[in-house]
């Protein structure tokens, strides 16, 4: 058993996992072979992919850069993904050492990576928990812990929302997620999203996903901005990851087309 409290002989690698494919998407080594067929699948119908995942990354690393610039010490990084150098807590430590960083994913194989590589150093600690249960992750004693809520929080949903589903109301879950985060607390989200879709590549995207451990729910800008509800979006708005703040050259407009997703962070109460 690891100290995040799940023992690697659980982990299934028998069917495609989407931390892991995410982890092929990125160029990590933390995959397997069902994982690597799978994401091929998905790149074979869906090639936009893998720049999308890039700046998603990218776009998360400069999010972090700005909001710790800006006096926050705290984050949530809900949705965290297999552990990819430079990881939250690295980012934000580069600018304030003392920044405290709760990881938390409901997959077992991102626990047992972050008992390796998150959590080893003072401040960071990892809770498997399930974004659906706002409550378990706001209650859970390493959140205590760790975030001070009468503080202001950097609250990260990057690259997660796309996997909770209509049904399973995810505006009440950012709502409930976001609620006890007192006045300066931030929101930094990104989503996947079809909006520029020409064809079928994002249903068939989508399609392969759905053998996979969780479904992926392609939005529309539309559907992507009331997330920010209660948050005051600082520029530039919602917009494609790279176009966010870029600190090095832009993608061409051509290029851009194959970034499909939206990005933005909203403070609460106004920057
Ligand atoms: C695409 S990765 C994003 C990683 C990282 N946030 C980034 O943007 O680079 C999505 C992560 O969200 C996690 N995830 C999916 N559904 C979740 C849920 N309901 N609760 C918590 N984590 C979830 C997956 O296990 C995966 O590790």
């Amino acid at each position: 058993m690891s100290e995040t409290g799940f023992s690697p002989e659980q982990i299934d690698t028998t069917t495609p996992n989407p931390a892991r494919m995410y982890d092929y998407y990125l160029g990590g080594l933390d995959n397997y072979a069902v994982d690597r067929a799978a994401a091929e699948r998905v790149l074979g119908h869906a090639p936009f992919i893998r720049p999308t995942a890039q700046g998603n990354r990218d776009f998360h690393h400069r999010a972090v850069r700005t909001v710790v610039e800006s006096g926050i010490r705290q984050i949530i990084d809900i949705g965290t993904g297999i552990p990819t150098s430079p990881n939250t807590h690295e980012v934000a430590r580069a600018i304030a050492p003392q920044t405290r960083v709760v990881y938390v994913d409901n997959d077992p194989i991102v626990a047992t990576y972050a008992g390796a590589k998150l959590t080893n150093s003072d401040n960071a600690s990892f809770v498997l928990a399930d974004l659906r249960e706002p409550e378990a992750i706001l209650d859970h004693p390493t959140t205590q812990n760790l975030i001070d809520f009468d503080q202001p929080v950097a609250l990260m949903l990057v690259a997660v929302m796309h996997f909770i589903r209509d049904d399973e109301e995810p505006g009440k879950i950012v709502s409930e997620v976001t609620s006890r985060l007192p006045k300066g607390s931030c929101l930094i989200l990104s989503h996947v999203t079809d909006d520029v879709d020409e064809g079928e590549e994002g249903a068939n995207a989508a399609e392969v996903y759905k053998n996979s451990t969780a479904q992926l729910i392609m939005r529309s800008y539309d559907e992507v901005l009331p997330f920010f509800n209660g948050f005051e979006l600082i520029e530039p708005g919602l917009v494609k990851p790279p176009l966010w703040r870029p600190d090095g050259p832009v993608p061409s407009e051509h290029e851009l087309v194959d970034h499909r997703g939206y990005a933005g962070v909203g403070f609460k109460g106004g920057a």
